[in-house]
Order: structure tokens, then C-alpha cells, then sequence
């Protein structure tokens, strides 16, 4: 106590006051400050003068804001005591200080609330997580109406931010907004990470970009409820707060109980987003996933049925399509929905996993041995969380499903929620995961949620919360008995994307959409966040199954190059030029994937509208893929020379268009040329113009290195 405190990362430092007598306050947080800098001239130098009107005793934003002290923003924290004790004035008891995480420790002796912040800064990757928990040391219970994880404060300079919302089959879409009084603020309600609100936000100067500007980028890693606001304060403070957000009455503490928030990430860059995304991107790889034998492996070429037969499940195809698949490079096979009771369209049977009798007479054991007879993995989808009223498990257990009896029910996708914050339910979702992974020889789950928690009552107490903790419980529960079993979250496609179930799981489904032209938009957005070797991108169908749209398989393959690569097509019905071409795109990406997922993502800056761009640089900056598609005619009949970024200034770089070739480019498309990193980057190369719909793929690599 009694001190101003700093973290420092490889290029940031946090600086707080916590000199108390109050909640500590953040003073600093950007580039990193020298060692030797005066932290407490730093903080006094912060005070704000006094104006009129205003309280005599100036509260500026602190680490959790409190409505007691006359904070006027939204509070970090609001909850009562019977009626009273809803406003709060913690005091500082103390700070611990373990490697990079500082914990402050406070009380509220009135309200009978004792309080943990707890911020750790990642020296290697800069990037900040912090948790909050409050603990009820009174003797009645106190009703906790929202805690957040964090609150961070922002610079003045901060105007802008760019958000994320979305759809089924149109995730991750990126909006601007800009940060004026009232804020921006998005509630999500849906019981899980949704399609439509993800948590995460990036923050910055008028006019940030992909390689200017210092941004700031914040997520929360949770997979349920959320409120995320930035709020600009008349009083000139600008702030963000994520936490969980509860329904009224869910989070009801007993004398004794505590409650901890999930976790919030942030980081701060001096050279915009691509740069935030680098940091995010190592946190993800070195930080969050946990992988079986404590490394990643090759990322394996997926095929998925489920756009290749849908529900129609026979041996003797799906033998077929395994060897199809295997003859042109695939690696794992996974047997989507359908193989499974009564399961023949999407209305019956979640709950009853035991196989088809009709189309599995013989179980799946013959399928899963033929594809590991032909050297690949074999995967499964399974969606635990989830019960059809037609099913033997609801009929057996109607009161395991998640409701607010007396009031309906409402399905989606005929589907209810089974109750997992119940002991008897959650043991019995386990001993059907772990009997079917004890049975098979299975390496990868596809683990599906596919619909919203409307409503989720537990006995008809709210139970978002504690269905979110015990789905995560599950995972680890199962990860811990079966450790060398990949996963994968995909919540009708990207609705459960969040650094909270990417601790327990290895992939994520991005989407349903695998329409070549929608998913470079989504996939954009994710890979704000995201690194690539977690990003699910399968090869899919013409016309898309979504969208009717017609492409090229080679358009289609390259929208998924820069992703955890698979396909998901009815491999027995490509002609032998399509097969060509899928096959070009999967030997690309075996040939190209540790580049892929090991080196840094570059978003390109300043495309003319209609073209997307992006990147592969490797660590050494010996080699790089870039990757431009056209989405739209371009405004202009010559598009300007294009910028590579993240090459080395000194050093000649080779830049060749790698096969399949951009059908429909107009003109020449060879190109082989030779120039230094620095002309690559700062003056460009000018690119033949591509035809709408189009992929042109550049490879780059350093002279007199690997190529
Ligand atoms: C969800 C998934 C799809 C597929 C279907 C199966 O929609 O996102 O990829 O697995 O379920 O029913």
C-alpha cells in the first residue's frame, strides 16, 4: 500500500495509484516508460483541477468505479443488501505482488463485501488480464447485480472504435463506431458468446488503422452473458468495461460466498491493429491453448460430411468419400451429425447417443477403422449440451432441461438445453462422452451448441452463469480423463468464440458460411483476435449451401488457406479439373502451414475499396504469403501498387504469383521479380487487376535464404 505500481511488458507499461485510501486507480497505460521513471510525480501530475459544479473531492475513473464515492459513469460494481448498501466506498487493505500479477485487496466493512483485483501484464506479448472477486463477509445475502472484470481507462486521444456484430452465417462483421457521450454499449443475453455481440472492442485515434495509430483492444474471455460499454463522461474520462452480465437475482451471495468474474484481456499497440492482433494472437498461442503433448502439431487437414451428406449416412459412401479424401491429402475425418438414434433431419434424438440402428447397424467402429486404415485421424460431432423433447432422455428426464416452469418452453432448432449446474445431468453428459471415447479410438470432438439459452432457468432460478462455468467444467472434466483429444467449439458456427472455452478447446468453427466471399469479411473480423491455426476454414460446395453463390474451387480453397484448412464438399462429385484444383489448394497448405500458423498476420493497409488483404510473415522474415481478393469491381481501371508488410527493410525478396493461377485476372499474370523488403513495403508492387471474385496469392521469399 501507500504506493504507485507498475507492470511492464516488452512494450507497455500500466502504471496505478494505489496510494489509496480507496479503490486503486489506473494513471498510465501505453508505451513503455523508462525504468527509473517517478511514478508518484507521474500520478500526482494526473490530478485534475477542481470546476464548478462539480463534487469538491474530484473522483477520477478507479479499477472498479463505485456509485458511493460519486462516480456518475456506469458503475463496476452495483448490488444491495436488502435495500440498502447499493452504494460503496471500498478502502485499500493491501497488494500482493507474485511475478507479473498484482492483486489489491480491499473491504467494505459497512456493506460487509470484501474485494480482489487482480491485473497480470504479460511480459512477453503486453498483453493485460484481469479478474475480480468479491466475497460476501456479511451474514445475509447479498444480491449482486454486476461486477465487471475490468474497467480500463482510456486516452484522451481515443475517439474511435470498431465493433463487432453479426449473424448465423455472417459473424465478426466490423463496424465503426464513434465514442461519444452515452457510449457505446452492447448487452448479450443469449447464454453464450453469440453470433451477433462478441465481447471484444479495439479503440483508437480518428482514423486507426491496420499500421497507425495507438489502439487498444479488449475481450472477454466468457462464453455467456456480457455487457461491454465505452463511455465517454462529460467529465472528459473515457472508459471500458466487460464482465459477466447477470439476470436479475442470479448472482445471490450467501454469508461466505464468492464470486469470481471470468477474465478480461487487453493490450495496447503503437502501430495499429496489426500489431494489437500480433500481440493477441501470441497471448492466444502461448497464454490460452493448451495443446495435447504440450505443443502444437502440424495443423491435419480436416474432411467434414456434413455439406459432402448431410443426415443421409451410409458405410459404403461415407467409405468412399474417406478414400476420396484421403487420395487428395486429408487427414482427419469427421463424422458429422446424423450418426446417432433416430437421427434423420434436425428435430430428434440430441440426448440419445447411442448409434442410428438403421444406418449403423454395425456401429461407426468399421467406418472409424477404414479411416485410419487409410492413415487418418477420425473425429466426431457430438452436441452434449443439448436434448430434442423427441428423444428417450427427454422423455425419460423432462425436468433435466433447462426452464422456467410453469412458463413455455421455447425451442430452437426443436432443441431444449439440458441442465448442467446439475450434479446428475452433467455426470451423465460425461459418462456418455467419456464411454464413447473409451469405446473409439476418436482424436478430435466437433462439440456443437446449437442454440441460445432462451430461457435458462435452473428451478427456475436464472442459471446463464452457471450453465456457462459447467459446460467449461465438462470440457475439463473431459479433457482431463481424455488429454490427447482435440476439440472443437462451434455454436452453429461462430457463436462460441472466446479466449474462456479456447482454454479447453483447439479449433473454432467460424462460421456456417462457406460462401468464399462472405467469409472473408468474417474471417477478418475474427482474425482481429484469433490466430490462424484456430480458425476453422473449410473448402466447400458451389453453389454455397448458404448463399447460392457460384466460385471456383480454387477462389473457394484460397478463402481458407489462412485458416486450420478442411474440406467439406461431396468429394465423389468433382470433376477432374475441380479435383485439380482442390487438390493444388490442399498440397498449398500442407506445403505453407507452419508459415501459416506460426508467423505473424498481416491485415493490408490502404486497398482500394472492393479488395481485402492479408499475410503470412514468418518470425525470421525470410518468407511471407500474401493473400488479395477481389470482393467487387474496383473503383479504378488500375488499382494502386500494393504495400507487403513485415519483410525486412534490407534484404532482396523474391515475389512470385503461386499456382492455382487468379482465374479471371485481366492481362499478364506472370510476375517474378526481385526487390528489396523496403521497396516491397513502402513503395509497393503494382499487381495485375483482378477480376471480382478472384484470389491472387504472392509468395515471397528472402534471397539467399529458404524458399
Ligand atoms: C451446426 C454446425 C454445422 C453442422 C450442423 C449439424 O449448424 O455449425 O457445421 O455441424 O450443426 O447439425
Amino acid at each position: 500500500m501507500g504506493d504507485v505500481l507498475r507492470l511492464d511488458g516488452e512494450t507497455s507499461t500500466l502504471v496505478i495509484d494505489a496510494r489509496g485510501p480507496g479503490i486503486p486507480r489506473e494513471c498510465y497505460w501505453g508505451g513503455a516508460l523508462p525504468v527509473a521513471a517517478d511514478l508518484g510525480a507521474l500520478a500526482d501530475s494526473q490530478a485534475r483541477p477542481w470546476y464548478p459544479s462539480a463534487l469538491d473531492d474530484d473522483v477520477p475513473t478507479s479499477l472498479l468505479p463505485e456509485t458511493g464515492l460519486g462516480d456518475f459513469g456506469h458503475p463496476g460494481l452495483s448490488g444491495v443488501r436488502g435495500r440498502r448498501h447499493w452504494a460503496t466506498a471500498f478502502r485499500l487493505q493491501g497488494v500482493d505482488r507474485l511475478d507479473d500479477t498484482l492483486t489489491f485487496r480491499l473491504d467494505e466493512p459497512a456493506a460487509g463485501l470484501s474485494l480482489e483485483i487482480e491485473i497480470t501484464l504479460d511480459p512477453a506479448t503486453d498483453v493485460q488480464s484481469r479478474r475480480c472477486r468479491l466475497r460476501n463477509v456479511g451474514d445475509t445475502p447479498y444480491r449482486l447485480d454486476w461486477c465487471a472484470a475490468g474497467v480500463f481507462r482510456l486516452p484522451p486521444f481515443v475517439t474511435e472504435a470498431l465493433t463487432f456484430e453479426g449473424r448465423w452465417t455472417g459473424e465478426f462483421q466490423e463496424r465503426r463506431v464513434g465514442l461519444g457521450i452515452g457510449g457505446f454499449l452492447r448487452d448479450n443475453r443469449r447464454g453464450r458468446t453469440s453470433h451477433d455481440a462478441f465481447p471484444g472492442l479495439i479503440a483508437g485515434p480518428a482514423g486507426f488503422s491496420e499500421e497507425s495509430g495507438r489502439v487498444f483492444g479488449f475481450h472477454l474471455g466468457w462464453s455467456g452473458n456480457h455487457r461491454l460499454l465505452a463511455e465517454l463522461l462529460p467529465n472528459g474520462d473515457r472508459r471500458v468495461l466487460l464482465g459477466e452480465l447477470p439476470m436479475p437475482g442470479e448472482i445471490d451471495l450467501a454469508p461466505g460466498d464468492t464470486y469470481e468474474t471470468p477474465r478480461v484481456h487487453a493490450a495496447t499497440a503503437p502501430d495499429g491493429m496489426n500489431g494489437l492482433s500480433d500481440r493477441l494472437h501470441r497471448f492466444v498461442r502461448d497464454r490460452i491453448l493448451r495443446w495435447p503433448g504440450g505443443a502444437m502439431t502440424p495443423r491435419p487437414v480436416i474432411f467434414n460430411s456434413w455439406e459432402a451428406v448431410y443426415f443421409d449416412h451410409d458405410l459404403e459412401r461415407l467409405k468412399s468419400l474417406a478414400d476420396a479424401a484421403a487420395a487428395i491429402g486429408a487427414e482427419r475425418f469427421v463424422l458429422d451429425d446424423g450418426w446417432f438414434g433416430a437421427r434423420d433431419d434436425d428435430t430428434t434424438s440430441l440426448g440419445d447417443w447411442t448409434e442410428h440402428p438403421g444406418k449403423w447397424p454395425g456401429g461407426i467402429g468399421p467406418l472409424i477403422d477404414h479411416v485410419r486404415s487409410l492413415g487418418m485421424e477420425f473425429g466426431l460431432w457430438v452436441e452434449p449440451e443439448m436434448v430434442n423433447p423427441d428423444s428417450a432422455l427427454y422423455r425419460a428426464h423432462p425436468d433435466w432441461a433447462l426452464n422456467v416452469d410453469p412458463l413455455p418452453r421455447p425451442t430452437i432448432r426443436s432443441q431444449l438445453v439440458l441442465d448442467l449446474s446439475r450434479a446428475e445431468v452433467a455426470d451423465h453428459v460425461f459418462s456418455m462422452l467419456d464411454g464413447l471415447l473409451a469405446r473409439y479410438p476418436i482424436a478430435y470432438l466437433k462439440w456443437d451448441m446449437n442454440r441460445d439459452l432462451a430461457t435458462a432457468g435452473s428451478d427456475g432460478i436464472p442459471a446463464y452463469g452457471a450453465q456457462t462455468r459447467a459446460v467449461w467444467a465438462l470440457l475439463d472434466r473431459l479433457r482431463g480423463r481424455h488429454p490427447h483429444v482435440e476439440i472443437e467449439s462451434c455454436a452453429s458456427g461462430g457463436g462460441r468464440a472466446d479466449y474462456g472455452v479456447l482454454e479447453r478447446t483447439h479449433r473454432i468453427w467460424a462460421s456456417d458460411s462457406n460462401d468464399p466471399l462472405e467469409r472473408q469479411t468474417i474471417q477478418h473480423g475474427f482474425s482481429r483476435f484469433f490466430p490462424a491455426c484456430v480458425m476453422g476454414a473449410h473448402l466447400g460446395p458451389s453453389p454455397a449451401h448458404t448463399s447460392g453463390r457460384r466460385c471456383s474451387a480454387a477462389f473457394r480453397g484460397l478463402a481458407a488457406l489462412f485458416g486450420h484448412f478442411g474440406l467439406e464438399l461431396d468429394l465423389l462429385a468433382l470433376d477432374a479439373a475441380e479435383r485439380r484444383d482442390v487438390a493444388a489448394v490442399v498440397a498449398l497448405y500442407k506445403r505453407f502451414r507452419a508459415l501459416l500458423h506460426e508467423g505473424r498476420r498481416w491485415h493490408l493497409d490502404r486497398l482500394e475499396p472492393g479488395r481485402i488483404g492479408y499475410g503470412a510473415v514468418a518470425a525470421d522474415g525470410a518468407e511471407a504469403l500474401f493473400c488479395l481478393v477481389q470482393m467487387a469491381s474496383p473503383p479504378f481501371t488500375v488499382a494502386p501498387p500494393v504495400l507487403l508488410p513485415g519483410l525486412a527493410d534490407r534484404g532482396d525478396y523474391r515475389v512470385a504469383i503461386l499456382a492455382p493461377q487468379p482465374a479471371g485476372a485481366y492481362g499478364d499474370t506472370d510476375l517474378d521479380i526481385v526487390l528489396p523488403g523496403a521497396v516491397l513495403t513502402r513503395v509497393g508492387l503494382q499487381l495485375p487487376t483482378q477480376a471480382p471474385e478472384t484470389t491472387l496469392l504472392l509468395h515471397v521469399s528472402r534471397q539467399g535464404s529458404r524458399s
